[in-house]
């Protein structure tokens, strides 16, 4: 026997109850998100390394450690996507969808790829629901999708997160608080930062702030939200006082930088302390350059995503239904016989399974009990000539004998 062939480390076979809850996910954002006028818009596994490299920023550690690239056989660059919304941006831009003037609300579901250490709640094939709202800077725009976001986590029956919220400012005030935070990280002794913040310190200062080792020495850093402009710190605050308005709570929270380059203004965070380190079960925020810096017009736009293998862990998985009817025909014109009756029964509405080979009643009577069915339908060579077919109630064990024309009235019940 040769050797078996087993799945890549950080990839996984979605079944059973892990996928029924995918399902009731998928389910639910599609009715939630229709009730805000989301459409759905699948952009391909696969796009031009460029798209990521503009798109999330060349200094992020998604795009330096993290996709998974390689050369086609003329020798370009592509990456499986990392994330949805440079993917959902450009073929918005493509199909007219991206314009100033016109809100377009867009969501997609499906597989994001990250080289990332496996881990419980991290692998590098995982699932995101994302949605995106692009032509509209109004804090309007960031307190309804956040609304969506939190109505989407109740629907799910997912209840005790905490949505954590800041504003990255924009290309006007940003600029004096980097040279702020410049000042302070180089005045901090040269060994006090781990290796990635010392690199960081010039080239992406913002994300010192949410470096995981070097906490203590950033807990004095200059405050991001203290260097607002006047319209951003307006903006932030018609956000927070619409979420106060709707009753939503959230938590300010100073170092919410996110992890991706293109985010201005307002950033969330939705958090559980019950799925072990990896907390986040979303994350989102403004993008108004994004648009433009991929090659569509001046476009605002701002967006969110789950992540699906994370809300899984908050989750039940549900019930799952039982099949109507198990025909069992007992000898080789009543297998036929059988065979024509789940046809029957199943144009009617009612699903159910039957034999497809002989065997011994003890063997068969277990294919109906692993089947689940309600119903187990028993066909032999008498009841076929008569007309007939016995009923057995799986649950009860009463078994009556039924003709064959009338068998759905008992599957009604
Ligand atoms: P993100 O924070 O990188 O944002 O990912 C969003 C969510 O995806 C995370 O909160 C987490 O639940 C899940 N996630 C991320 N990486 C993994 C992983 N390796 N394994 C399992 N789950 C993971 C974005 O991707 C942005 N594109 C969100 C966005 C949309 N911003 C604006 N529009």
């Amino acid at each position: 026997m040769r050797g078996a062939i087993t799945k890549l480390k950080g990839f996984a076979d979605l079944y059973g109850p892990e996928l029924a809850i995918f399902k009731t996910q998928e389910v639910t954002a599609r009715e939630i998100f229709a009730r805000y006028g989301y459409d759905e818009l699948r952009p391909p596994l696969l796009e031009s390394t460029s798209l990521f490299q503009r798109g999330i920023g060349q200094e992020t550690d998604v795009v330096q450690k993290e996709m998974f690239t390689f050369q086609d056989s003329k020798g370009r660059s592509m990456s499986l996507r990392p994330e949805a919304t440079a993917g959902v941006l450009r073929a918005a831009i493509e199909a007219g969808l991206a314009k100033p003037d016109q809100i377009t609300r867009l969501f997609t579901i499906g597989p994001m790829f990250r080289h990332e250490r496996p881990q419980k709640g991290r692998m590098r094939q995982f699932h995101q629901i994302n949605a995106e709202c692009l032509g509209s800077d109004s804090p309007y725009a960031d307190a309804d999708l956040i609304a969506m976001l939190l109505h989407f986590l109740d629907a799910l029956g997912i209840h005790d997160l905490n949505l954590k919220i800041n504003s990255l400012g924009c290309g006007s005030c940003r600029p004096k608080y980097l040279a702020e935070l410049r000042r302070f990280l180089d005045a901090q002794p040269e060994d006090s930062l781990c290796d990635d913040c010392k690199r960081r310190r010039q080239s992406n200062p913002l994300r010192v702030l949410d470096c995981k080792i070097c906490t203590e020495q950033i807990a004095e850093a200059p405050r991001l939200r203290e260097f607002l402009c006047e319209d951003c710190s307006r903006h932030f605050e018609t956000v927070l006082a619409l979420l106060n308005e709707s009753g939503i709570c959230y938590e300010l929270e100073d170092r919410l930088v996110r992890g991706l380059d293109y985010y201005m203004r307002t950033t969330f965070e939705v958090v559980s302390g019950r799925i072990g380190s990896q907390t986040a079960v979303a994350g989102g925020g403004r993008y108004d350059g994004l648009v433009e810096e991929l090659g569509g017009v001046k476009a605002p736009g701002a967006g969110f995503a789950c992540g699906m293998e994370r809300l899984a862990l908050l989750m039940q998985a549900p019930e799952v239904s039982k099949p109507d009817f198990f025909i069992l025909g007992l000898a080789e014109p009543c297998r036929e016989a059988g065979f024509l009756l789940a046809g029957k029964l199943r144009a009617q509405g009612y699903s159910g399974l039957l034999n497809y080979a002989s065997g011994s009643m003890k063997s068969l009577m277990r294919q109906v009990s692993r089947s689940r069915a309600r119903y187990c339908l028993i066909l032999g060579p008498e009841e076929l000539a008569g007309g007939k077919i016995a009923v057995r109630n799986m649950e009860t064990g009463e078994q009556v004998e039924s003709s064959l024309e009338c068998v759905a009235e008992f599957l009604k019940s």
